[in-house]
């Protein structure tokens, strides 16, 4: 398996392997591998001829230095994994100062609002270094297809859109969130919930399960309401946002219309550990 460490050394591979018949998938993730990631993986090895998949934890996404200092690191834990993928995948794993070349700051993008609402109302800048980061490592791989996780949906939408502004012509691919068998969305945070926590952070989906049944015959506001006082009573879980959004412009709905679809979107803490999820709801 293939681990390059600087973009010159990635782009000179790429150079010499790539040609007009093969065709590249790319998946950009921030290491702690699970499931979810590896799903991803394996419909890009499926679905592409050179796969690149970059494990870097983006400092300029992180509005809390805190959270970034907790973020786990598993670089080799993570290539073990991807090797029994397969062992032709390219793992990118560069350091900050190389992949922004020593000035580590964020771009300012104008995400026509969907960076206005849920996560971009709670982490500042955060979209913007996702921007930054994704058109960087994008930009540098070139890659016909790049998938991300739909447990990401406002990411996801932003992408979408930086893809479609500035003329980058790569195919975007959301891929379905993968749930523990609780129903607990896959995500490398959860390596950090006590095994009781993790249980208990089951109630996350089986509180949009129950909103997704309530929302063929309730109004979006009462849903809302309901989420928040089943909130209340829990010790262990502090809500922080719920939001029934439309599915495309990820705007709050305030009466539902025919022909749109919905999610519903939650930002929960366990502990000190925030955990984000979200459904569809038509
Ligand atoms: O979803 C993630 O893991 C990150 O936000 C991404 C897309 C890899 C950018 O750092």
């Amino acid at each position: 398996m293939l681990v390059f460490k600087t973009k010159i050394d990635l782009q000179n591979h790429l150079l010499n392997n790539k040609s007009n018949k093969t065709s590249v998938g790319m998946v950009p993730t921030m290491g702690a591998l699970h499931k979810g990631h590896i799903s991803l993986v394996q419909k890009c090895v499926s679905e592409n001829n050179i796969t690149v998949v970059s494990i870097f934890v983006n400092p300029t996404q992180f509005d809390n230095s805190e959270d970034l200092k907790k973020y786990p690191s598993t670089l080799e834990e993570d290539i073990s994994l991807l090797k029994q993928v397969s062992d032709k995948i390219i793992v990118f794993s560069p350091t900050a100062s190389d992949i922004y070349d020593g000035n580590i700051i964020s771009k300012t993008y104008n995400f026509k609002g969907l960076d206005k609402v849920m996560e971009g109302a709670f982490r500042d800048n955060h979209f913007n270094g996702v921007g930054t980061i994704v058109e960087t490592l994008l930009t540098l791989v070139m890659p016909d297809n790049a998938y991300f996780g739909e447990k990401d949906y406002q990411q996801l939408a932003i992408i979408k859109n930086l893809i479609k502004t500035q003329n980058i012509p790569i195919n975007i691919i959301g891929c379905p969130i993968v749930r523990e068998a609780n129903g607990l969305a896959m995500s490398s945070r959860n390596e950090r919930l006590s095994a009781t926590l993790r249980k208990e952070a089951s109630f996350i989906y089986q509180t949009l399960m129950t909103a997704k049944k309530k929302f063929g015959t309730e109004s979006a506001l009462k849903i809302i309401e309901w989420v928040k006082s089943e909130f209340k009573n829990r010790n262990d879980l502090t809500l922080e946002y719920v939001q029934i959004a439309n599915a495309e412009t990820l705007q709050p709905v305030l009466r539902k219309q025919k022909n749109k679809k919905y999610r519903i979107f939650i930002a929960v803490y366990a502990n000190d550990v925030r955990l984000i999820d979200n459904i569809p709801l038509n």
